[in-house]
């Protein structure tokens, strides 16, 4: 079957990136500049590396985190840990406080009940907006993965009170069936407030 999955998948092989989700991000950059030469970016989720790969491409430094190994990008530094755990925070504030972007590609282990991968993609979601809470830079990016369902609403009803532009989006190299979508989150904090309920 020839459909775009098949087609991301062989470009990525050809043009040597780790992933298909590289071209996720390659899309979304296209259209919502997130990142630019000399930012500081934080990759959470990031083996096997697309996203980081796209990222160093594009001129930045990036710190990148996953549960699973990720096999050395020149240009990333790589922590294995759990973006849910308090102590991978600490282990990214021992490299760097600030960055300017701050990127989420995780994915829970898809079970195929999709309440439940519903649910478990809303705790990864929220545990990398705590993370960028505290590490985004005011005017700072945040771009994050969420599968759609009963929470999605209210999950990104308070990650938009932070950020000065914000939006839904899938960009066209996510499979056409997928339920996921990606919230971009332009402007952190900074000058303005987090509005109030
Ligand atoms: C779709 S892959 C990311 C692909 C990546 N953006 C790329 O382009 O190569 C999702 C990743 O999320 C990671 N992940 C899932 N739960 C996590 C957690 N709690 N902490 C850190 N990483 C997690 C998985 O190990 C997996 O590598």
């Amino acid at each position: 079957m020839k459909d775009r999955q098949d087609y991301y998948y062989w470009k990525a092989k050809k043009e040597g990136y780790r992933s298909r989700a590289a071209y996720k991000l390659k899309q979304i950059n296209a259209k919502f500049e997130i990142i630019k030469k000399g930012y500081h970016v934080l990759d959470l989720g990031a083996s096997p590396g697309g996203w980081s790969q796209v990222a160093v491409e594009l001129g930045a430094d990036v710190v990148a985190v996953d549960l699973n190994p990720m096999k050395p990008i020149e240009g990333v530094v790589f922590i294995k840990g759990d973006i849910t755990k308090e102590e991978t925070k600490e282990e990214i504030r021992k490299i760097r406080d600030k960055f300017d972007v701050v990127l989420c590609d995780a994915s829970p282990k898809i079970t195929g009940k999709w309440d439940l991968d519903h649910f478990l993609s809303m705790e990864l979601a929220k545990a990398a907006f705590d993370i960028a809470k505290e590490f985004l830079k005011p005017g700072g990016n945040f771009v994050v993965k969420l599968f759609q369902g009963a929470e999605l609403e209210e999950v990104v009803r308070e990650f938009k009170k932070y950020f000065r532009f914000k939006k839904l989006h899938a960009p066209p190299a996510s499979r056409k069936r997928s339920a996921e979508i990606y919230f971009i989150g332009k402007g952190f904090g900074g000058k303005f407030r987090p509005k109030r309920d």
